[in-house]
């Protein structure tokens, strides 16, 4: 009983160490997005709206703890990268990955710095923000067909090709948006 109490204790505190931990990078180093995952219900919506091919060469940029790349292992995608620039939660990714055995790769990098025309996915959830400065990269490395999908934010000056509403009793919460190169 006590031991099991002790455990449950460890988790949380790790839980809560890896939340506090990213919100001081996002604060201190100005790294952009805090980690802040999607739930399962978002997660959910995005399963039932979003259907990939094993073909599908896919990257998460900001991939947390990897749960978007899990849920498209599922659908049968093979090629899943994630990028994540806050160790503790990277290192969650792997422990995550390890546990369900998911063969997505995730790499503890900067988006910023990685090329990516080989990728014909693209999954965000990021910023309104970052979604703007991420324009001229897309435009300057992603292959024309390439599929962007953003859960939450938009681009300003860029027209989505879709916008898919998951939540019917608000729509301005749980849009998708979907940007086509
Ligand atoms: C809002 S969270 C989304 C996490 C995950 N994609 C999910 O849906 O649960 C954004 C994540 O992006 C990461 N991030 C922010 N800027 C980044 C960058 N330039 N390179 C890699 N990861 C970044 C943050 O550390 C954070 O974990």
């Amino acid at each position: 009983m006590e031991a099991t109490l002790l455990i449950l204790l460890f988790i949380l505190l790790s839980a809560a160490f890896v939340y506090v931990s990213s919100l001081f990078a996002w604060l201190i180093w100005g790294k952009g997005v805090p980690f802040i995952p999607l739930t399962k219900k978002q997660l959910k919506a995005i399963n039932r709206n979003i259907k990939l091919k094993s073909t599908d060469r896919v990257v998460d940029l900001g991939c947390g703890d990897g749960r978007v790349l899990r849920i498209f292992e599922k659908q049968g995608a093979k090629d899943l990268v994630g990028y994540e620039v806050n160790f503790w939660i990277y290192l969650l990714a792997k422990v995550k990955n390890k546990i369900s055995k998911s063969k997505s790769k995730i790499y503890l990098k900067d988006f910023k710095k990685v090329n990516l025309s080989g990728y014909n996915i693209v999954f965000c959830y990021l910023s309104n923000y970052y979604m703007d400065s991420l324009k001229e990269k897309f435009d300057k490395e992603l292959r024309p067909g390439t599929k962007i999908i953003s859960y939450a934010f938009w681009a300003k000056n860029w027209h989505e090709q879709k916008i898919i509403y998951t939540n019917k009793e608000n729509k301005k919460l749980g849009k998708i948006f979907i940007y086509k190169m």
